[in-house]
């Protein structure tokens, strides 16, 4: 009897030392790998768990966490991932992730959010990769990705956001990839984008963009990629990609109802492999654009005027194997036929580079 008392409050003691240590998996999670990673996807917790500086991954998907409070994992000083989409987070308080200074990737995304109060990313110097997609987020305070001098992606499309303001993005010095696609953007501010002038890849896609944004696209130097696809903009102005000529390779203005690229549109683009301007209202394409470099384009569903001005989009298309859809809607003896089997531009002559200097003798 006593022997077995003896041995059952030991037993107890162990199991006591053992769940308040380091340790051990936090009930109902599981874990991998001597609790490097902790999953708690969907097991309905309410709280944030606590788990041990060993802890390099904490997926807590699809649990409902509707405020992040205030140094909520405090404790989890070696966490490099964390996985906090489909929580119901409404609210991301100031210092929320107080204490992760090694936390490289942040999954925010598909929750509620709509208040971010200021100094939410801060002590989150190492963040490369921040996801804060599908969710209500209708403006961003100034400064707050100021702590992110690391930050890499950021992932905002599909949100609520109505303008950029200046200084939205200070701090963010290294920012390559900036997703603000399905927005309700009617402006950015003229400096919004000054400190990220290192963007490769900027979606500003599905958002309501008037005119195009030229002034703080010009603060631009390297940009690869850019997409304005489903804004309502008519008119495309001189120079629109001319601090990034050199780098654009891609670009996608399709379903905009554009009416018209002005002629130096293009000035300064050497490297353009893929333009896609379909489902417009274009009826010519600028002098400035050069097909040298093009790949692929995608024009269809415009109301191309197949004159000596689209000679050079033919000339491209008789030396390319892919077959893009364009069909003339003028002059009306050529309406209806394919731009690539048109004949009407017969009588074309190519541009000679004289002419294009202007220069005669
Ligand atoms: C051209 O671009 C379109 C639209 O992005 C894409 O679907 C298609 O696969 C591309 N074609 C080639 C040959 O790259």
């Amino acid at each position: 009897m006593h022997k077995i008392s003896l041995l059952s409050l030991t037993f107890f003691a162990l199991v006591a030392i053992a769940a308040s240590g380091p340790g051990v998996c936090p009930s109902p999670c599981h874990c991998h790998g001597d609790l490097q990673h902790v999953i708690c996807d969907d097991v309905g917790i309410k709280k944030i768990p606590r788990v041990s500086d060993n802890t390099r991954l904490l997926n807590m998907q699809r649990n409902n966490l509707p405020v992040l409070p205030t140094g909520g994992f405090g404790s989890m000083k070696g966490l490099i991932s964390l996985h906090l989409q489909h929580c119901h987070i409404k609210e991301i308080s100031g210092q929320a992730f107080k204490g992760l200074k090694k936390l490289v990737y942040l999954y925010l995304s598909n929750n509620e959010i709509s208040i971010i109060k200021p100094g939410a990313f801060e002590d989150l110097t190492e963040l490369t990769y921040l996801y804060l997609d599908n969710n209500r987020i209708p403006d961003l305070p100034k400064g707050i990705f100021t702590p992110l001098a690391n930050l890499f992606i950021l992932q905002l499309s599909d949100n609520k956001l109505r303008e950029l303001r200046p200084g939205t993005f200070s701090g963010a010095k290294d920012l390559r990839w900036l997703h603000l696609s399905g927005n309700e953007l009617t402006s950015i501010h003229p400096s919004a984008l000054d400190e990220v002038e290192n963007l490769a890849i900027l979606h500003l896609d599905r958002n309501r963009l008037s005119s195009y944004p030229v002034s703080p696209m010009s603060k631009l130097r390297v940009v690869e990629e850019l997409s304005l696809s489903k804004n309502p903009m008519k008119v495309i102005p001189d120079e629109a990609f001319q601090s990034f000529g050199r780098y654009m390779e891609k670009l996608y203005m399709d379903n905009m109802g554009l009416e018209r690229f002005s002629d130096g549109a293009f000035n300064g683009v050497t490297a353009l492999k893929s333009l896609h301007i379909e489902n417009n209202k274009l009826s010519s394409l600028p002098s400035s654009l050069s097909f040298a470099t093009v790949e692929n384009i995608t024009l269809s569903n415009n109301n191309w005027m197949c004159n000596c001005q689209l000679a050079p989009l033919r000339r491209w298309m008789d030396s390319s194997r892919l077959r893009p859809d364009a069909t003339c809607a003028s002059p009306s003896q050529y309406r209806g036929q394919q731009i690539r089997e048109s004949t009407a531009f017969s009588n074309c002559r190519q541009k000679s580079k004289r002419d294009k200097k202007g220069t005669r003798h």
